[in-house]
């Protein structure tokens, strides 16, 4: 999975804000935004049940999987998943495709409680591509919860379960 800063994002905000300030400057052109750098963070497996149910309601169809556990490891976050979390993925009924709509938690090895959500769409290739955000109170990994983090995920199926 890879991370990075918002800097783009915030030089384009900056600029709408001037703009509305001062509506009678003249604009002033900004030079152009620096496209965002990507670190890498680390690759995990997660475990996962067969969907409890699937169900069709607003948002399509609503599948339930529970994430029973996994790993982490890389250079930046090392540790497993806990047996607490699921995809609530929803497929849209118009064209098929299925979005991540997930909620699980991380322990890393060094002891700090990390609460994931990602979600996204699956790719052509049958890859989905995963908005990710974390969330800790740790001080040794605050720095994740201002990560704007993407991923990629890949399924693999074992016949035991
Ligand atoms: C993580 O889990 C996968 C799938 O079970 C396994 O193949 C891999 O060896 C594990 N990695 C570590 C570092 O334990």
């Amino acid at each position: 999975m890879l991370g990075m800063p918002s800097s783009t994002l915030s030089t384009l905000c900056f600029a709408t804000l001037a703009l509305c300030q001062s509506p009678a400057q003249p604009y002033t052109p900004i030079p152009d935004p620096i496209p965002p750098g990507l670190t890498f963070l680390y690759t995990s497996y997660a475990l996962c049940a067969n969907p409890l149910y699937t169900t069709q309601g607003p948002n399509g169809l609503r599948t339930a999987i529970p994430v029973l556990g996994g790993n982490v490891t890389g250079p930046r976050i090392s540790g497993h998943f806990r047996d607490l979390g699921a995809d609530w993925g929803t497929t849209d009924i118009q064209t098929g495709i299925f979005s991540a709509d997930t909620r699980y938690n991380l322990l890393t090895d060094d002891g700090a409680n990390v609460f994931l959500r990602t979600s996204g769409p699956t790719q052509e290739n049958g890859d989905l591509h995963l908005r990710i955000l974390f969330e800790t109170g740790d001080k040794r990994y605050y720095w994740l919860n201002n990560v704007v983090g993407m991923g990629t995920f890949s399924f693999s199926f074992s016949g035991s379960d």
